[in-house]
């Protein structure tokens, strides 16, 4: 009779525990079969009614029935704690072969492109890269370049004043003359910048631009160096097959002045829409440092000699890359930037 009841439990705990579907249900079967209000509690407090000597025999069986319960459910949690574990596994299993997702990184404005460049050949023959003030005095931007007060380029130059003596640099000169004041040549020097004139912003202007500065001072240094050096550098920005051609000019602070032009890149010299059917192209202006320029910053022109030249880096930067209006060189929409 008894052992027939315990055989039902078992059986009945048996198929729930099999039934459960996960760890909480298992909890509420557990609770349910070996809890106070269990079937195996109630069996226990009929015990009273077994004759006294067939006591231990039943409570054994109980026992037994109670052990196999909690047997299977042991193994049932153990199975589903660990079929969790797996599905996890699973779930967060990570492919350690796919690629890596690609991080987009910056890259150089076609300026900053085109000035690592200038700054690489330049250093690569031995110039020093130095700099000087954007706001700056009158002296050092105009009259100590030999361009006295009244001269016709300071209003040619549309220049920013900030007062009277102290205004936005229109050329990156100046630094020649700071550079002349505070070294002993030999001096070989390239001093990059911003420069500023009150000009209206169109296709080929802005009131901000860059300039490269260039000065080489030693005991007998011509224009044979000039020229030579000029050549070596724009051969190595544009190519060995370029050619260059010297203009007569003036600027008030060399003398001779020269501009020099490169045969098209383009075209190679034949003639093109790029170079306006010329062949050749306008690149930057130079010539020998003025013997007065010299006087003023405290050098002696009887014993020393030197060159200088500016390059416009917009200007370059627009003939390198192919680029037709100079204000997109400022705008930074990241479609154009994107694809240089
Ligand atoms: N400063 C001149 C300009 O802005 C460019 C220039 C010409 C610089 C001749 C020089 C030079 O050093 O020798 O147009």
């Amino acid at each position: 009779m008894i052992d027939e009841q315990l055989e039902k439990i078992r059986v009945d705990a048996d198929s729930r525990i099999k039934g459960a579907s996960s760890l909480d249900e298992l909890n509420t079967v557990r609770v349910q079969l070996l809890g106070k209000k269990g079937a195996l509690k109630d069996l226990l407090k009929g015990l009273k009614d077994v004759p006294p000597e067939d006591r231990p025999k039943v409570g054994q069986m109980v026992n037994k029935v109670r052990d196999e319960i909690e047997g299977s459910l042991k193994a049932r949690m153990e199975a589903m704690q660990n079929e969790d574990l797996m599905k996890r596994l699973e779930d967060e299993r990570i492919d350690v072969t796919l690629p890596a997702r690609r991080h987009k990184i910056g890259h150089p404005h076609p300026n900053t492109a085109v000035l690592a460049d200038v700054e690489r050949i330049f250093t690569g023959m031995g110039f020093e890269v130095v700099e000087g003030p954007e706001v700056e005095k009158d002296y050092y931007n105009f009259e100590a370049l030999n361009i006295p007060a009244n001269h016709p380029a300071k209003d040619e130059q549309d220049t920013f004043y900030i007062t009277k003596d102290i205004l936005l640099r229109t050329q990156t000169s100046p630094v020649q003359v700071r550079q002349m004041e505070a070294k002993k040549p030999p001096i070989r020097m390239i001093a990059p910048g911003r420069v500023f004139r009150a000009d209206e912003v169109d296709a080929t202007h802005s009131p901000s631009f860059h300039q490269i500065e260039g000065m080489v001072i030693d005991k007998g240094i011509t224009m044979a160096d000039l020229k030579g050096t000029l050549k070596e550098f724009v051969q190595e920005l544009f190519g060995k097959d370029t050619k260059v051609k010297f203009r007569p000019h003036h600027f008030p602070f060399t003398e001779p002045s020269a501009e020099m032009d490169v045969s098209c890149f383009k075209c190679g010299g034949k003639g093109c829409r790029f170079c306006k059917g010329e062949g050749w192209i306008e690149i930057l202006g130079c010539g020998m440092v003025h013997p007065k320029v010299f006087e003023m910053s405290g050098i002696d022109p009887d014993v020393y000699s030197g060159f200088a030249f500016g390059i416009g880096l917009e200007r370059i930067a627009l003939l390198k890359y192919e680029i037709d209006d100079m204000r997109l060189l400022y705008e930074n929409d990241i479609r154009f930037l994107d694809q240089f």
